[in-house]
């Protein structure tokens, strides 16, 4: 409206006039954009998409996946029936904590990339992500790629990783899927490749899992073995949850790691205990946790 106009109209038609404009604005949204229905009918389309794809992937493919489709799990997570809790991404929880703004990252076995992109890259620098699967990088790119990230695919036992230092390593849900003789060399590399207050971190499923896993672990005491003679400080516990959906759904221990030679990186996101530690609990005894949840 010009001023001249403005002057003309009191202050209660034109407030009057503001909120007209207003409706109708709201009703151009909801005529473009839809309302609830329309929000109803297509996460009813996309959940069907997304089970029918999970049925194809998980049950009707004669060759199972390396990688979980990770965006499969997020809807079901939002918008699905299944209850299925928010463990499965715990692995991108309590990696991402570890991570500083400004932070060089190599994420080993990337899968479809969604950790990286969605958990890892948003403080970091730069983002180097391997695979040794064309359909995991191809995903990725399709789905996860970011400008601060790079997707290789690169077979991450032999060959040399993208750079030669990095703040943090992430090798989440992977080790089980290298074979047990490349273990201690992989290791080797992460160390060589991590700057002196770098951390590594990751997750791997405990117990047998997976028909495509070539090594297993039984307990938190076996993946300390294998990584206390790379770090001065290696820390881990476990979370026990449902994952799978419908017909697949199975109960995972998945063991969580982070070690490093420096113990102050590892310091950044411990929790402070501002308890008085020489008095009595308050507020009466704290319930037992169920056994599920109890870390291990
Ligand atoms: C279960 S997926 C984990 C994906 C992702 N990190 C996550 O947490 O969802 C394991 C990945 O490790 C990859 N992988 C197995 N051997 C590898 C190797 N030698 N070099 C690089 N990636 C490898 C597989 O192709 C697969 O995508």
């Amino acid at each position: 409206m010009s001023a001249s106009l403005k002057s003309l109209v009191n202050p209660t038609s034109r407030r009057r006039l503001r909120s007209f404009q207003q409706r109708l604005l709201s009703l151009k949204e909801s005529l473009i954009w839809g309302g609830k229905n329309r929000e109803k009918a297509l996460l009813w389309l996309t959940g069907r998409y997304y089970r029918s794809r999970y049925r194809r992937e998980w049950e009707l493919d004669p060759e199972e996946p390396h990688f979980f489709s990770q965006r499969i799990g997020f809807f079901e997570f939002g918008f699905g029936q299944e209850r299925i809790g928010p463990y499965g991404f715990f692995r991108g929880f309590f990696g991402s904590e570890m991570l500083l703004p400004g932070d060089e990252l190599l994420d080993i076995g990337c899968g479809d990339g969604f950790f990286t992109r969605r958990f890892f890259s948003e403080r970091c620098t730069h983002v180097d992500a391997v695979d040794i699967e064309p359909s995991a990088i191809a995903a990725a790119q399709e789905y996860n790629s970011a400008a601060n990230i790079t997707y290789h695919l690169l077979d991450a036992v032999n060959e040399p990783f993208p750079k030669d230092q990095y703040d943090v390593v992430v090798w989440d849900g992977a080790l089980g899927h290298f074979e047990q003789q490349t273990t201690s060399n992989v290791l080797k590399k992460i160390q060589s490749v991590l700057t002196p207050e770098g951390v590594f971190i990751g997750s791997e499923s405990l117990g047998v899992e997976g028909s495509d896993h070539l090594q297993f672990f039984e307990s938190l005491d076996d993946l300390n073995a294998l990584f206390s003679p790379f770090f001065r400080h290696v820390e881990l516990r476990s979370v026990t949850y449902k994952t799978g959906i419908g017909r697949g759904a199975f109960v995972r221990r998945e063991a969580y790691w982070r070690c490093s030679n420096d113990a102050a990186r590892l310091e950044t996101c411990r929790w402070r205990d501002y308890g008085d530690r020489n008095s009595e609990p308050r507020g009466g005894s704290e319930a037992p946790r169920s056994k599920d949840q109890s870390a291990g």
